[in-house]
């Protein structure tokens, strides 16, 4: 795919709001005139976070006339309640009205936290996500899942609030540390392990013009999995069941993430995890072919070493896992893969079940 090919555009059929995804080269350039097309408000606000805003701020300033910034710090220990108010007082401040548009410009913590101040303040205003980490551009920007995390846990206050529209523009993720672009390779990687063998395939063919952030390499990843996220979330808006496919490797990865307090993997990072042990899980029970679960842990190799896990021990995971909001009615559901791009999810995984999958992956005793 060249450049010359213009925008993928992706639409989003949700029942609360249909809106399309725009993904291309220089897509930054055109927010402005893309949001007076579709009639957005005129007075627009960009909740960005300093360091985004310094990378590329000037650029989407110039595409967003008159736009005022509303600059908040986006590490995830402050996607909390006080941050969003801080957007509150700057829109109170600037006596915004219900015109008004607000646009996101960050990863995923901007995304969620100005999302929910969107979706809160006056009971609602205009919302555009313009995602600037691999994260939030394939997962974090569609679907509507606004929110903060509180002191007891991650993402337990939010909203559904489907934005007006979302821009993605590859050439930002070129400033991304590495770090935080392999962390959102592993959820393509997931997409691709629910839902579709080619993007597998193509992350695996395409690894080092992916690396080297190529344009021409990253769009058509993105892109694939924005289909496959818009079409879930236009099936299934509030996850009352197809959506869930797309927790595959987050029952573990969350675990993994809460017992180490959010500090030392990126949530990506985790989920490369939890993919390998859900994979672990359902090759032990005869689901998974031996074959798939290799390609899988050969995949998350390629893209380099995850931080060690040897000294996590299994039953702290384990009782992380009861805790998991994912728990219904007394039962731990697992998203098991059963091939490369298909799952099936199951809620009768037994404790030893568990213990020998973490084994196996590397988890200490
Ligand atoms: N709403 C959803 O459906 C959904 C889905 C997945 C994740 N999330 C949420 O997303 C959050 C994680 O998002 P994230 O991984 O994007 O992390 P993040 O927002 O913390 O961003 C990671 C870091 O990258 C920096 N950054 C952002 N863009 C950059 C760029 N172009 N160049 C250089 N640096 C840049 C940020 O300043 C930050 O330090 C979590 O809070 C998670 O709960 C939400
Ligand atoms: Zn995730």
């Amino acid at each position: 795919m060249s450049p010359a090919d213009g925008p993928v555009r992706i639409d989003v059929p949700t029942p609360s709001r249909g809106y399309t995804v725009t993904i291309g080269d220089r897509t930054l350039d055109g927010v402005g005139h893309a949001l007076d097309l579709l009639g957005a408000p005129a007075r627009r606000f960009i909740v960005s976070s300093p360091l985004v805003w310094r990378l590329h701020g000037p650029q989407l300033a110039r595409s967003v006339p008159a736009a005022e910034p509303i600059l908040v710090p986006d590490g995830e220990r402050y996607k909390q309640l006080a941050t969003v108010s801080r957007i509150y007082d700057a829109l109170l401040r600037a006596n915004a009205d219900r015109a008004a548009t607000l646009i996101t410009f960050g990863g995923g913590v901007v995304g969620d936290m100005a999302g929910f101040a969107a979706a809160t303040y006056l009971r609602g205003i205009a919302l555009a996500h313009v995602p600037t980490t691999l994260l939030a551009q394939v997962d974090a920007a569609i679907g509507g899942k606004v929110g903060v995390n509180h002191a007891v846990g991650k993402n337990l206050i939010g909203s559904f609030y489907q934005p007006h529209a979302v821009f993605i523009d590859p050439m930002v993720l070129g400033t991304l540390p590495r770090r935080e672009f392999r962390a959102g390779l592993y959820e393509v990687i997931k997409y691709g392990m629910t839902s579709s063998p080619a993007l597998f395939e193509r992350v695996a063919r395409d690894r080092k013009a992916i690396f080297a952030r190529a344009p021409e390499a990253l769009t058509p990843i993105i892109a694939q999995s924005c289909r496959i996220k818009a079409d879930i979330v236009g099936a299934d808006e509030r996850e009352a069941g197809l959506r869930r496919i797309l927790n595959f490797g987050h029952t573990a990865g969350h675990a993994i993430e809460a017992i180490t307090k959010y500090r030392r993997y990126r949530h990506g990072e985790a989920v490369g995890y939890g993919m390998l042990v859900a994979a672990e899980l359902a090759r032990a029970r005869g689901a998974l072919a031996d074959r798939d679960a290799k390609a899988l842990a050969d995949l998350v190799a390629s893209l380099g070493p995850l931080p060690p896990i040897a000294d996590l021990s299994a039953g702290p995971i384990i009782e992380s896992m009861q805790h998991d909001k994912k728990v219904s009615a007394g039962k731990l559901h697992f998203v098991l893969p059963t091939a490369i791009g298909a799952t099936t999810i199951v809620d009768d995984v037994t404790e030893p079940e568990i213990r020998g999958a973490l084994k196996r992956v590397g988890f200490g005793k």
